[in-house]
């Protein structure tokens, strides 16, 4: 029990915690919630959140895990002073992947399948996509569960081969490929009008579009593409080496997660904007408006749509990695079992559940899994994004901020920092982030 954990070389460090952040949630949910809420004035709350208040979260997070070099809660309780050993409750947090995880990794099947589509032909026109997607999403429960499995055993067999051997190895070769395909697409879409077009939309701010419902959204989505508040960041950094700078990887994490948000939207609003989509689909953004301008452009476009959606399933997959990880560390440093015992229980665990979140909205089983009209797809979802990870917020907050005796805290940031720096930062962790979490739980509630 509690052996030493194995760590990660410095850059593989930076493209593991990259790999968390990059996820569907740059890809998939930024996009598509940058055009239900307007474009520009949008992007720059979810810019302004993630410097203010992200970034400095995130750089927290890594605090306690470089810190305590152990599972989350033995991280916490490490680290607390001899009066608070109760914070390890708080490092239970890391469940909250598992919870994620019962519906990202549905999603990334549907991933899957759309790459297989991208083989055989993709949807011509508009019905033709809506119905392929909706043939999925609510009459394919058998299918979906197999695209599920996929997913969990790769995320498995990875985290099998452990910090070092899986999954430093892992997103030191898929990162560099996503990026890689990115930027490919990017190059591609520059010369099209449609590309002046969206840097318009996404970046003059029209702030009369902005409401409180589009502010909530932008604030909870930087907690969510960062990775803030499950235990996620932490259990990564358990896994640094010692004389790390945890300042500058943690902001080296945010901006690489900021600029691929932005270089995906850039991608697929030139895309929709030169091939005459709408930007405000909603979910069924990437798949159902993009496949049909990928099919429009014949050869080529197969080709696009097979890059587009292998970049997407890298990114999914990279962050269900570090969505596991740290239950299995937990489990094998706090109950003393075997990698391969922690992995295979809690793949089990989210595999089930997650069978019951197909169910919950495949047409004839929904029923049984719909409580009080919302599906158990929408509950966790819902409870994952306005209380499980603001939760995990403020108690990192609080923890870092008030807890944890502030000579320890300086001594991993303040020769790094400088002082100025680190007092914009501790004020941050200490009252603007607490607050702007409350206040955005508190609103995500009501609405
Ligand atoms: N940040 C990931 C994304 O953008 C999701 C995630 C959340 C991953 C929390 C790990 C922990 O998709």
């Amino acid at each position: 029990m509690n052996q030493q954990i194995a760590k990660f070389s410095r850059i593989g460090f930076v493209l593991s915690a990259t790999g968390a952040a990059v996820g569907l949630g740059n890809i998939w949910k930024f996009p598509y919630i940058t055009g239900v809420y307007g474009g520009g004035a949008f992007v720059m709350v979810y810019l302004v959140t993630i410097l203010l208040i992200g970034a400095s979260l995130l750089i927290a997070e890594m605090v306690i895990g470089k810190r305590g070099q152990k599972d989350c809660v033995g991280s916490f309780e490490e680290i607390a002073p001899k009066n608070a050993k109760g914070w390890k409750y708080a490092g239970l947090m890391l469940f909250t992947g598992l919870v994620i995880m019962t519906f990202y990794s549905v999603v990334i099947g549907w991933i899957f399948y759309y790459i297989y589509i991208s083989f055989i032909g993709l949807p011509t026109n508009l019905q033709d996509a809506k119905d392929t997607f909706d043939a999925l999403y609510s009459n394919s429960a058998a299918l979906q569960i197999v695209l599920h499995l996929f997913s969990v055993v790769f995320v498995a067999v990875v985290l099998l081969g452990g910090i070092k051997k899986g999954i430093e190895k892992t997103n030191l070769i898929l990162i560099p490929l996503l990026l890689f395909i990115l930027l490919g697409l990017l190059v591609y879409a520059i010369n099209f009008d449609g590309f002046t077009k969206a840097v318009d939309f996404m970046f003059a701010p029209d702030f009369s579009k902005l409401n409180s419902e589009a502010i909530i959204r932008a604030v909870g989505h930087s907690f969510f593409t960062l990775s803030i508040g499950v235990g996620s960041i932490m259990t990564y950094a358990a896994a640094l080496p010692k004389h790390s700078n945890i300042y500058k990887a943690g902001m080296m994490v945010a901006f690489m997660d900021t600029l691929i948000a932005l270089i995906a939207g850039l991608v697929i609003f030139s895309f929709l904007f030169e091939f005459g989509g709408a930007p405000d689909k909603g979910p069924g953004l990437v798949f159902v408006s993009l496949p049909i301008i990928f099919a429009k452009l014949g050869t080529i476009g197969t080709a696009i749509a097979l890059v587009f959606f292998l970049a997407m399933a890298v990114a999914g997959l990279t962050s269900a990695i570090s969505l596991v990880e740290p239950t299995v560390m937990y489990l094998e440093q706090r109950l003393g079992w075997f990698r391969k015992k922690a992995v295979i229980v809690s793949s089990g665990v989210y595999f089930v559940v997650g069978v019951l979140v197909i169910f919950s909205i495949s047409n004839g089983y929904k029923e049984f899994f719909t409580f009080g009209g919302k599906s158990l797809f929408d509950l966790l979802e819902f409870s994952v994004d306005s209380f499980l990870m603001p939760l995990g917020g403020v108690l990192i907050a609080l923890f870092v901020g008030f807890v944890l005796k502030r000579d320890i805290v300086e001594g991993e940031l303040l020769g790094h920092m400088g002082n100025g720096v680190f007092k914009i930062w501790y004020f941050s962790i200490r009252y603007i982030a607490p607050i702007a979490v409350l206040f955005l739980a508190y609103n995500a509630l009501k609405v």
